[in-house]
């Protein structure tokens, strides 16, 4: 299958907007539980767009979009603006196929470019493949939150993985 990496538009905004509301009724990736409408898939559009931050798409030969990636600042303080949180979501029924993995490798190449120190990944410990995903991707597991989850009616763990973009270097004079 042939897949194309690229910058999303306004009109792959309701495929991303089924992918997530799918994550959020069927799975322990997103901690919410109400599905949202396109308005607030457009917000956070516009939001990524001011900050010049990413939103990548997965396409497939038919122009399909088979999944999403995307990053944003990780904590709202300024000391933090180095560091980014990741997010990526491949739709049910095309996952374990590697589409994660052809994600997520240009989003750290846009992370890069927009100057960035750290890309954070927040992930809910039982998701084996995502850890698997960061792991392949050089990411370390740096932290270990019991149960400060809660859906589908049981405590979610959180683990934290992080890469540091470039080890060792010296800290922006800004
Ligand atoms: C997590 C997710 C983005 C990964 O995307 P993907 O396309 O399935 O990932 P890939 O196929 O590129 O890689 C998955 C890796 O996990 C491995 N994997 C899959 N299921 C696994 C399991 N149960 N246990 C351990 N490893 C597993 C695969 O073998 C693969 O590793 P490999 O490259 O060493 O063979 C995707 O499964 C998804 O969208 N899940 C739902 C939403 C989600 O969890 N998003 C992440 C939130 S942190």
């Amino acid at each position: 299958m042939s897949i194309d990496i690229r910058d999303a538009t306004p009109a792959d905004l309701p495929t991303i907007l089924s992918i997530y509301n799918d994550a959020v009724a069927n799975t322990t990736a997103i901690w919410n539980d109400s599905q949202v409408d396109l308005a607030n898939r457009q917000a956070w559009f516009e939001l990524r767009q001011q900050q010049g931050y990413p939103i990548l798409v997965a396409v497939d030969g038919a122009g399909q979009v088979l999944g999403y990636a995307s990053f944003g600042d990780w904590r709202p303080f300024d000391g933090f603006r180095h560091s980014v949180e990741n997010s990526i979501y491949v739709r049910d029924g095309q996952r374990g196929q590697g589409l994660g993995s052809k994600l997520l490798q240009p989003l750290l190449e846009r992370a890069r470019a927009c100057g960035k120190h750290v890309v954070v990944a927040a992930i809910e410990s039982g998701n084996a493949s995502s850890i698997r995903l960061h792991q392949r991707h050089g990411f370390s597991i740096t932290g270990q939150m019991p149960q400060v989850g809660l859906k589908f009616g049981r405590w979610l763990d959180l683990t934290f993985m992080q890469l540091i973009l470039a080890p060792g270097a010296m800290p922006p004079q800004e």
